[in-house]
């Protein structure tokens, strides 16, 4: 089966093409490189011997995404495509707003002209905004976001909510993903942030490759056991088997399908510092730092129904996601060359 993937090139993205070709489907890839690099390609095809068709191109670009849809009778579309910088989107909410939400308009109303009416959506934890308890289950309330990112990936989820009501013989499973952290086990692939990384694990790793010289923890003074905040980081190739999981079960049934992708359990900023330490096998430097403004003390999913509904479970640890960003990060300490 051929699979259309928005945004292949991107971290998540290309880690679900390998676990996609090891699972015997073709992902045919779009993306338009402003947050990826071509070298991408060559990595993906040394671990897997498949090369896939790639077009480069902007999902808001729908010319563009009708001759793509003419010439590789894809059957589904995973739709990772966007920008995702919290702060960087309150700068400039206009590229948010236009890459996220008219950039999937777009995308859909291509695939309903191609007859391609099955969609996996990468949306995040965020659209829980400061959740009233823990674990989060996909019934949660929703949409109390607090910056620009976090709202177009809530306003998708309505127009996809919406599109639905309207034509119900669509497929489309709104993947809610909590912290993805770690690398492919080979090291060959991971992720690559340009500039100063905005989360927690590159930001560690690229302290520990040399590149930067301390961590900024930022606050010890919340209520959390010992006052840095909680997340619950799943491992990149966790998220990807996933969506595997989410294309053969939900993608082929009609209806909108919402299931959290996390493991369901919490782990403090110093818990992955003392973790990576041991992985790297030296201490990270690391200063305690007023809070981030924006951040929530604590948050971790209720994985429940996606092992019910999908029969998949996050399986790698706090010690295979450090391991492997550590393997990545070492091997490549600039990131992709091209
Ligand atoms: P990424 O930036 O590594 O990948 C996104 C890819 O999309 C990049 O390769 C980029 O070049 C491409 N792209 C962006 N805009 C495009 C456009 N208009 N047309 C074509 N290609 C375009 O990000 P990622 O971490 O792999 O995230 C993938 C998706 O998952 C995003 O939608 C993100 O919002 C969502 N998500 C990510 C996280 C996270 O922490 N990484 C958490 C929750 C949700
Ligand atoms: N942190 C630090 N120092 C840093 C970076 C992060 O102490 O340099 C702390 C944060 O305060 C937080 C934790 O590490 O307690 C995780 O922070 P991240 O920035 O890695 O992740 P967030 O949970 O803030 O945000 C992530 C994604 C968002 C997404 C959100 C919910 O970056 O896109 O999860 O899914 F919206």
């Amino acid at each position: 089966m051929n699979v259309l993937i928005t945004g292949g090139m991107g971290y998540i993205g290309s880690h679900t093409c390998v676990q996609m070709i090891a699972a015997g489907i073709t992902p045919v890839i779009v993306d338009n490189l402003c947050n990826a690099k071509a070298e991408v390609l060559n990595r993906v095809e040394a671990l897997t011997g498949v090369r896939p068709r790639f077009f480069v191109g902007d999902i808001r670009d729908e010319a563009f995404l009708d001759s793509v849809f003419a010439q590789t009778s894809v059957k589904a579309v995973v739709h990772f495509a966007g920008l995702k910088a919290v702060g960087e989107s309150v700068s400039k909410p206009i590229e948010y707003y236009d890459n996220n939400v008219n950039g999937t308009l777009v995308l859909l109303r291509s695939m309903r002209k191609a007859g391609v009416k099955s969609l996996v959506f990468s949306s995040s934890a965020t659209v829980y905004g400061d959740p009233q308890q823990v674990p989060i289950t996909e019934s949660s309330p929703t949409g109390a976001t607090t910056n620009p990112y976090g709202r177009s990936k809530y306003m998708v989820e309505q127009c996809l909510t919406d599109l639905f009501a309207a034509e119900p013989d669509w497929s489309i499973t709104l993947l809610r993903y909590f912290n993805p952290v770690g690398a492919h086990p080979s090291g060959s692939m991971g992720e690559d942030p340009q500039g100063i990384p905005n989360n927690l694990m590159p930001f560690i790793a690229q302290v520990a490759v040399g590149r930067r010289d301390k961590l900024a923890v930022f606050g010890d003074d919340y209520a959390t056991p010992d006052g840095t905040g909680v997340r619950d980081y799943i491992h990149v190739m966790d998220l990807a088997d996933g969506h595997i999981a989410a294309l053969d079960k939900a993608g082929s049934e009609a209806g909108l399908h919402i299931f959290n992708l996390g493991t369901g359990k919490g782990s403090s900023v110093l818990d992955m510092v003392n973790a990576f330490s041991d992985a790297c096998g030296q201490p990270v430097p690391y200063e305690i730092c007023p809070r981030r403004p924006g951040d929530i003390a604590e948050c971790w999913a209720s994985t429940e129904k996606a092992r019910q509904q999908l029969g998949w479970q996050a399986t790698r640890s706090v010690a295979e996601m450090t391991r492997d960003t550590w393997r990545w990060q070492s091997q490549n300490p600039q990131g992709y060359q091209d």
